[in-house]
């Protein structure tokens, strides 16, 4: 994978998506050509991460746009409808997903278009446009956050957050990829390894084996250990939803992470673009937590690993309460506590901006 190949993209009338449940092993490209099929990817995790979702979901309205018969503007538009229920199905925890449908529905329904395939080429476009708008968002996070991490610098990172989870470049791992590839900064990072589905010791070590950049995969209870005895400078994880509060929900374990981080006075750093903010969710206790299949728990790339007789629980998410966060850094900058109040400010300001 290069630096320009894009994980979520467009070709030949198809959605691309390279296939993460490979990785590190293989590399594939699935491609799709129906909007159940990428519903399916995104619900199997072929396809995965908030902004890599909103992407593939943006595509999938285009690509239901281009799969209907509808001659009308409004026979269209029914079809899209159903589409973005059949999309918003999927998975029900990062706001990308919901935040890309709403965007290419209000584009869809807020003009008067001239002919049914205007809007299918429309959609297209804007779906073209949320895939180069994250790249060029995460490089602009990565500036902003990249200051945050000092020369020698230990990093302990959660999940996978890189380019597999956006189209490109990554979130907290694209911090990473500025500090070290960018500014030249040293850095070594410990790689959660992030039980049940292992996005960190699949996913991130293999972005960072290929950045050449320095890493340890260690066992996400070992977080505390390396904090004790070797020293860590800070944490950096993604976000799925981010309440109006601050409070994050983000990959299983992300919680536990960061109330060790806060033991050990270690800086705790949630990365994300400005889209995963939902302000119409108060605090974190709101946001829906996916329960994902207990096999997910109970085996390993095929192989068992507990009595199958024995039930297993499977959020795939947590909620770290605001005040055990530093900063969230999205492309705005990094905002500090109190974050009710830092929040609001910036939604107003970007209110007034696009107003
Ligand atoms: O279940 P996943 O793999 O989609 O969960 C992904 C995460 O929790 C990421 O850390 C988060 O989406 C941020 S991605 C930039």
């Amino acid at each position: 994978m290069t630096e320009e190949t894009r994980t979520v993209f467009w070709q030949d009338g198809q959605v691309c998506l390279i296939d993460q449940r490979r990785i590190p092993f293989e590399f594939e490209v699935a491609r799709y050509d129906t909007v159940e099929g990428v519903a399916d990817a995104i619900r199997t995790m072929v396809v995965r991460g908030a902004p890599a979702i909103g992407a593939a979901a943006a595509f999938g309205v285009a690509l239901a746009a281009r799969q209907s018969r509808a001659g009308s503007v409004e026979g269209l538009l029914d079809d899209l409808r159903s589409a973005r229920e059949v999309l918003a199905r999927s998975r029900p925890t990062a706001v990308n997903l919901f935040w890309a449908l709403d965007r290419m529905m209000r584009l869809a329904e807020g003009s008067a278009w001239e002919s049914a395939d205007a809007l299918r080429a429309a959609l297209l476009a804007e779906a073209q446009r949320i895939a180069d708008e994250d790249i060029a968002i995460n490089r602009r996070i990565g500036q902003h956050g990249a200051e945050l991490v000092p020369d020698g610098a230990t990093i302990i990172h959660h999940c996978n957050t890189g380019s597999l989870a956006t189209v490109g470049w990554g979130t907290a791992l694209g911090i990473i990829r500025t500090a070290a590839l960018l500014q030249g900064k040293r850095v070594h990072v410990l790689v959660d390894e992030t039980r049940p589905r292992l996005q960190g010791a699949r996913l991130t070590a293999w972005e960072l084996l290929q950045a050449g950049i320095p890493h340890t995969i260690i066992a996400d209870s070992a977080s505390g250990h390396y904090m004790r005895r070797h020293g860590v400078d800070l944490c950096l994880v993604g976000a799925d939803r981010i309440a109006a509060n601050g409070d994050t929900a983000n990959k299983i374990g992300t919680y536990n992470l960061a109330v060790v981080a806060r033991e050990n006075g270690v800086p705790f750093y949630v990365v994300a673009p400005y889209s995963t903010i939902d302000m119409t969710i108060l605090h974190g206790d709101l946001i829906e937590i996916e329960e994902r299949d207990a096999d997910e728990v109970k085996v390993i790339q095929g192989q068992p690993i507990a009595p199958a007789g024995s039930p297993a629980g499977n959020p795939a998410f947590d909620v770290t309460p605001n005040h055990y966060i530093t900063g969230i850094v999205t492309e705005y900058g990094v905002i500090r506590p109190p974050f009710s109040v830092n929040l609001a400010r910036l939604a107003a300001e970007i209110r007034g901006q696009s107003g």
